[in-house]
Order: C-alpha cells, then sequence, then structure tokens
C-alpha cells in the first residue's frame, strides 16, 4: 500500500500547502509514490486557496498550487497518515499537546534539514512577511523536500 504523508502549518494556505505540491512535483521526478495531503493546525482558512501571494511566488517558480484549498488538522490524521511533517515547532507542539495520549506521536517530525543529515529545519511563518520571505520559503521547502525524496530512496 501506498505510503501516506501529511504537511502541516499553521494556516494551510502558505506553507505546507506549498509543501505538498512540492513533493508531487518531486516524488514524480525522483521515481517515488505516496499519497499526499497538508492540513493546517488552525481552521481560520478552511476552504480558502492558498494565499494569493503563495500562489504567485509558486507560479513564479513555475508550480500552480491553485487547485488546493485548506482544511484543518483533525485527530483521524494520525492513525490514516505514516509520516506527518510539521513546518516549524509551535505546529508540532501544538498537535503533541493536542493528542498527549496518542500512540501515534513518533509520526511527527520537522522538514529534513536540505544538507545535514540527520537534522531538521523550521520553515518561517510568511505571513506577515514580504515577498522575499515567500521567496525564501520556497526554495528552503524545494531543498527540503529534495532532501527528503533522497531519504525515501536511500531507505527504500
Ligand atoms: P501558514 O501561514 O501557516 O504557512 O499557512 C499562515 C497563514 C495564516 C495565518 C498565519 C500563518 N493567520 O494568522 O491567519
Amino acid at each position: 500500500m501506498k505510503k501516506r504523508l501529511l504537511f502541516v502549518c499553521l494556516g494551510n494556505i502558505c506553507r505546507s500547502p506549498l509543501a505538498e505540491a512540492l513533493m508531487r512535483q518531486m516524488q514524480t521526478e525522483f521515481g517515488l509514490d505516496f499519497e499526499l495531503d497538508s492540513a493546517g493546525t488552525s481552521g481560520y482558512h478552511s476552504g480558502e486557496q492558498p494565499d494569493a501571494r503563495t500562489r504567485a511566488n509558486a507560479l513564479k517558480n513555475g508550480l500552480d498550487i491553485s487547485y488546493l484549498r485548506a482544511r484543518q488538522f483533525v485527530p483521524n490524521d494520525l492513525h490514516i497518515f505514516d509520516r506527518i511533517y510539521t513546518m516549524d515547532r509551535n505546529n508540532l507542539l501544538d498537535i503533541q499537546k493536542a493528542h498527549s495520549e496518542s500512540e501515534h506521536l513518533h509520526k511527527l517530525s520537522l522538514l529534513p534539514h536540505p544538507e545535514k543529515h540527520g537534522e531538521y529545519i523550521e520553515i518561517p511563518d510568511p505571513y506577515y512577511g514580504t515577498e522575499a520571505d515567500f521567496e525564501q520559503v520556497f526554495q528552503l521547502l524545494s531543498r527540503s523536500i529534495s532532501a527528503l525524496c533522497k531519504e525515501f530512496i536511500s531507505n527504500d
């Protein structure tokens, strides 16, 4: 059965939908085949398209993410996904705290560091930032998702 990966941020409109879309593109390039989704720890933006600034920046980098819609993380996500990647430590702690009795917390982690094997990175929240911050998020996510694909290939 296909492995299921979930990407999580706060709003599911900036970082995690981009992570999902980058993984969709890169898994094909790397010959991997996962079921993918993304979610937000908050439901503030449920049902919305990714943030207009994220969509514009992704498009500038050749990626159309307008098909995605935000949803809130639900307890069942801990059951049905094999790995859950949070964009920053706050997202990770929020899930850990809300589900402290869960037997599935080992599925949670940050994304891998692009160069340092075994280390992790946080993707900074660009919501109150500038265009340069959105570009930084795109570049950081591209490099980290590429490292993630390489990890899956070497662990298979
Ligand atoms: P995201 O960014 O967690 O990467 O989707 C944010 C989106 C919305 C808000 C904060 C961060 N907000 O405060 O509404």
